[in-house]
């Protein structure tokens, strides 16, 4: 896959989020580019405001789970996996069976922009459709994240519709197996 750069590709693994990574993600819900992704709210300060971190994570299931990425044992982001047709909040509301659903934010400010997060997402799309029954993976960035746009497209989303999750505009992405098997 020639989508990542080969430093990030290699320096990158992914693992399963623990309780004792609360504290990493409620510091992370302070940094400004994680507020900007969650929320359109100026005034905001927190992001996941309504994250209990130690819960969400001891709540983790076969159809929603966490993973930290660690950049070479450091841990510089999370990503929330979901069966959007399964998952017990049905967030995604009536959606069809065998997709699966990712969310990424990075942390540090430091680990922006340099291929970490397409290393992480590489590996988690990989994961997803190593399941034969996944057809698709569906995003839902803030219709307002351009950046996220752009850096999802270059991985084979493609956008879908506008949708309202809450009080939240979002684009709706989505990535095909087929797409994703053609670029690997
Ligand atoms: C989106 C995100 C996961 C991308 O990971 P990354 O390691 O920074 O991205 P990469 O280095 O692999 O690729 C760089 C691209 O990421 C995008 N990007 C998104 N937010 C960015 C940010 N705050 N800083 C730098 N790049 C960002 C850009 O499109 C950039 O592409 P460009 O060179 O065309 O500007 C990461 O920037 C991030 O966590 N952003 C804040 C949270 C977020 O927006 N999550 C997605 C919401 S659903």
């Amino acid at each position: 896959m020639s989508l990542s750069r080969p430093d990030a590709m290699n320096s990158v693994r992914l693992r399963p989020a623990t309780p004792t990574d609360a504290a990493l993600l409620h510091a992370w819900d302070r940094e400004p580019h994680v507020i900007r992704a969650v929320t359109d709210d100026p005034t905001a300060e927190e992001a996941f405001i309504d994250a209990d971190w130690e819960q969400e994570i001891r709540d983790q299931s076969a159809v929603s789970y966490f993973l930290i990425g660690e950049e070479n044992g450091r841990p510089v982001g999370a990503m929330q996996v979901i069966d959007p047709h399964l998952e017990p909040t049905h967030y995604w509301g009536g959606i069809e069976p065998n997709l699966r659903a990712l969310d990424i934010w990075l942390g540090p400010a430091d680990a922006l922009g340099r291929g970490i997060g397409a290393a992480m997402m590489t590996q988690a799309i990989d994961a997803c459709f190593a399941d034969a029954e996944v057809t698709a993976i569906v995003i839902d960035p803030l219709a307002s994240n351009a950046d996220a746009h752009r850096f999802y497209r270059r991985l084979g989303f493609r956008p879908l519709e506008r949708r309202l999750f809450g009080p939240d505009e979002c684009l709706v992405h989505r990535l095909e197996r087929a797409e994703w098997e053609a670029r690997s």
